[in-house]
């Protein structure tokens, strides 16, 4: 099994919940520490202050598209996106291995204190876990960027005041607002450090533990599937295939669990991008191209400070980088690209042929063959990597 340390995973990984259209917000990074402030005034222990912590930093894993961070980024939810994304996220997560124990609370992260949820939880019946997620999040969509933070806490602090018993717990409300009176905890919360603030409370409630690569990897493959119905398992299908590859090319075992890892992570990035780019139907124009571009590059940052010591954001990355030097983000070429960049580059393209496209039905056989060995000969991808696949098609196509 290939471990990394958890919560350095999902502290960068959890950063691609975070583009929207108005660019990266903090969301996740500002519930998660002000969840673990407001926890830890509510008394819990550190292993529940870690389950805390690992409930707000994918909170909103279940958020699919760019509009509907827009919707649920208003302060009143509306029904259906309050509900839909906390029922995706409960899906997501409970297959999860390292998160299972957490779907329930995903699940009710926003129900209301007062009743009249899905769940038909009220009161202290829904998790407290939840219950402090759901008025930490709520506390974060009402910072505006645009105003100094002090000038604000007045108006936030009525705002939540004026919930206290319908929305939210008035007991959590009142410690909130308590600890709410230091100014310090709302410049954390602003404060380009956040991240370094919340790694330094998490220091004193655990000892980083290790949790399996390919299975958090899972989650976030669910997240990026999610943004076209055309690519609902597009990263799964990826990774199986790159890890048959890495056989047939005989790749030991745990080269063989980071070439899935890989597949399931290689297109994070594209979390950064509009759904409806990502679902054109036609020709994009130059500027949207430019964009899809991007996504390996974000894919590359996202995993980088999440790895340390694992070629995962290297192999990742670079699947659009090409042998011949024609490919992005970093325009890498020959040697500088490494094998298991080189498996997942194919492995994408031979998926991506297989799948209906918005503009074109989804490929046969021969016309994938014929294409691959076009760009072996145009020098674009491996030749040996390519030959491993052709050789074991059919084999492959049963898995
Ligand atoms: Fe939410
Ligand atoms: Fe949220
Ligand atoms: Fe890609």
């Amino acid at each position: 099994m290939l471990k990394v340390q958890e919560e350095k995973f999902l502290l960068s990984a959890s950063r691609s919940l975070d583009f929207t259209y108005r660019g990266l917000l903090v969301h996740h990074q500002r519930v998660a520490y002000l969840s673990l402030v407001l926890g830890q005034a509510a008394g819990m222990g550190p292993a529940e202050l870690y389950q805390l912590f690992k409930t707000a930093i994918i909170h909103d894993a279940g958020i699919a598209s760019f509009d509907q961070k827009d919707s649920l980024a208003k302060f009143e939810l509306e029904t259906e996106a309050r509900w839909e994304h906390c029922q995706r996220g409960f899906e997501f997560t409970r297959g999860i291995r390292a998160l299972a124990g957490l779907a329930a609370k995903v699940l009710v992260h926003h129900d209301r204190w007062a009743g009249g949820n899905p769940s038909g939880f009220e009161s202290s019946r829904i998790p407290l876990i939840s219950r402090i997620v759901h008025l930490t999040d709520r506390v974060n969509v009402l910072i505006r960027d645009d105003i100094p933070i002090l000038q604000q806490t007045g108006s936030i602090k009525g705002r939540i005041q004026d919930e206290a018993g319908k929305e939210f717990d008035p007991e959590l409300v009142a410690l909130l607002l308590e600890l709410l009176r230091r100014d310090s905890l709302w410049l954390d919360l602003t404060a380009p450090w956040l991240e370094d603030r919340l790694l330094f409370l998490l220091d004193s409630i655990n000892k980083k533990p290790q949790a399996d690569l390919v299975d958090l990897a899972r989650l976030f493959a669910c997240v990026v599937d999610a943004k076209s119905r055309f690519t609902y398992h597009h990263s799964r299908s990826v990774a199986a295939c790159a890890r048959f590859l890495g056989t047939a090319l005989g790749f030991g075992a745990r080269d063989c669990s980071l070439l899935e890892a890989a597949g399931l992570l290689h297109d994070l990035g594209k979390i950064t991008i509009p759904e409806h780019i990502l679902e054109k139907d036609g020709r994009l124009t130059a500027a949207e191209f430019g964009l899809i571009k991007q996504h390996p590059y974000y894919t590359y940052w996202l995993l980088k400070p999440a790895t340390e010591g694992l070629p995962l954001a290297q192999w990742a990355a670079a699947h659009h980088e090409r042998l011949d030097g024609s490919g992005y983000p970093f325009q890498l070429a020959g040697e500088k690209i490494p094998k298991g960049a080189r498996i997942i580059a194919v492995a994408d393209i031979y998926t991506a042929l297989r799948e209906e496209r918005p503009y074109r039905p989804s490929l046969s056989g021969p016309q994938i063959e014929k294409i691959l060995l076009e760009q072996v000969r145009s020098g674009a991808l491996d030749k040996k990597v390519v030959d491993a696949l052709l050789s074991n098609r059919r084999q492959l196509e049963l898995e």
